[in-house]
């Protein structure tokens, strides 16, 4: 029988698929990295913002709590950005003609919302509650990072589902006490992992969480 392909054909084609088989792991390898990269997850990334607010100033230094300027984040589903009159509570005494508030006064005065870049978002289709979250004792710092250390907002992760999907086949070990959920620098557990792992079993059934129905895709999808 004639030999159809000769053996240098044979090679080129064998090269040939060899090629096309990298090319195939190498564009995966690309899309996967880009999806992976903060440029793609934004994460670390700031935003212009009308006012350069700094948690790191109002939070870290002055020891304001969370829940005085997102006041929604215990009883709904948005936790909420503060109305200009909260900024007044004190720029209506302190830095009153600071250039960089201007637009806080101008806000003021013409009852126009400050309008804030957001930084943290997840896409439409996917459904988020922050109380359920506060009322289990999730803590904001595990998802938001060291807010405290921020003088500008940055995103801390990148929300995607698998790290959604990560602390809900495994709650306990994420929960604290719930009037703890604000503090960034908690760390009364530091000495005791035990103590902590303890509690988040005793919470779990506490609380009748089911990690098992956690990650039914209705759960943040409906
Ligand atoms: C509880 C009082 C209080 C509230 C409420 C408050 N601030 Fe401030 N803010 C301060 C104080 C005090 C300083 C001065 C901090 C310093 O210099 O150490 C300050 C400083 C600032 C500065 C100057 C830059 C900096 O961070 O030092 C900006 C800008 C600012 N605040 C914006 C805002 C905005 C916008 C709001 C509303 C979302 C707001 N503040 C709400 C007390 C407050
Ligand atoms: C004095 C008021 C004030 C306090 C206190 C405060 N924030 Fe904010 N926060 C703001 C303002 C104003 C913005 C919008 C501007 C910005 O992104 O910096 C904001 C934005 C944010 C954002 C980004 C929202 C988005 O999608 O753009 C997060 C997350 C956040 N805050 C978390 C926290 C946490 C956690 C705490 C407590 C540890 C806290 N904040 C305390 C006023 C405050
Ligand atoms: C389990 C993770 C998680 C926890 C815990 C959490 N957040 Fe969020 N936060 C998110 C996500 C996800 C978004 C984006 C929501 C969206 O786009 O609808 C968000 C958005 C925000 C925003 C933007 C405004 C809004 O309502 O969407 C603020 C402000 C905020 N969070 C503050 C807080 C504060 C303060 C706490 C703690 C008391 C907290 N968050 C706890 C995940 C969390
Ligand atoms: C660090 C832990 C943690 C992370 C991260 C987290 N969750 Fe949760 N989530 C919980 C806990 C705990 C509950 C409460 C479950 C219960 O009580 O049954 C919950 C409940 C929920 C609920 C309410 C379920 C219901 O039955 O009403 C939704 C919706 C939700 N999470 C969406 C999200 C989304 C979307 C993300 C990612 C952007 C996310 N969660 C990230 C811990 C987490
Ligand atoms: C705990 C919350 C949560 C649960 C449960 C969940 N998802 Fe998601 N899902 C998300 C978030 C958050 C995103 C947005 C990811 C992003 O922006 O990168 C997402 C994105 C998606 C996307 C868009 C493509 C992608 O991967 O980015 C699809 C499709 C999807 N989910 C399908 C499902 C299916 C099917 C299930 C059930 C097996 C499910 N999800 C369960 C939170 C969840």
């Amino acid at each position: 029988m004639p030999q159809i392909f000769t053996a240098s054909a044979d090679t080129r084609l064998r090269a040939g698929m060899l090629l096309l088989v990298l090319a195939v792991l190498g564009a995966g390898l690309f899309i996967g990295g880009y999806m992976d990269s903060s440029y793609a997850t934004l994460v670390g990334w700031t935003r212009s913002q009308p006012v350069p607010f700094s948690h790191q100033h109002h939070v870290g230094g002055l020891g304001i709590d969370c829940r005085y300027c997102h006041t929604g984040v215990e009883t709904s589903a948005e936790a909420g950005l503060p109305p200009t009159h909260v900024c007044m509570t004190c720029h209506s005494q302190i830095w009153t003609g600071a250039p960089m508030l201007a637009p806080v006064r101008a806000s003021l005065a013409t009852g126009k919302p400050l309008h804030w870049n957001r930084v943290a978002r997840v896409p439409d289709y996917v459904y988020f509650n922050h109380s359920i979250h506060v009322a289990r004792g999730v803590p904001c710092v595990t998802c938001h990072g060291r807010v405290d250390k921020m003088p500008l907002m940055r995103r801390a992760h990148p929300f995607q589902m698998g790290w959604c999907l990560d602390c809900h086949r495994d709650p306990g070990p994420h929960l604290r006490p719930p009037d703890q959920v604000t503090r960034m620098d908690w760390s009364d557990w530091d000495e005791h992992p035990q103590d902590h792992k303890l509690y988040g079993e005793l919470m779990v059934k506490a609380y009748g969480i089911e990690p098992s129905k956690l990650d039914d895709c209705n759960v943040c999808h409906r």
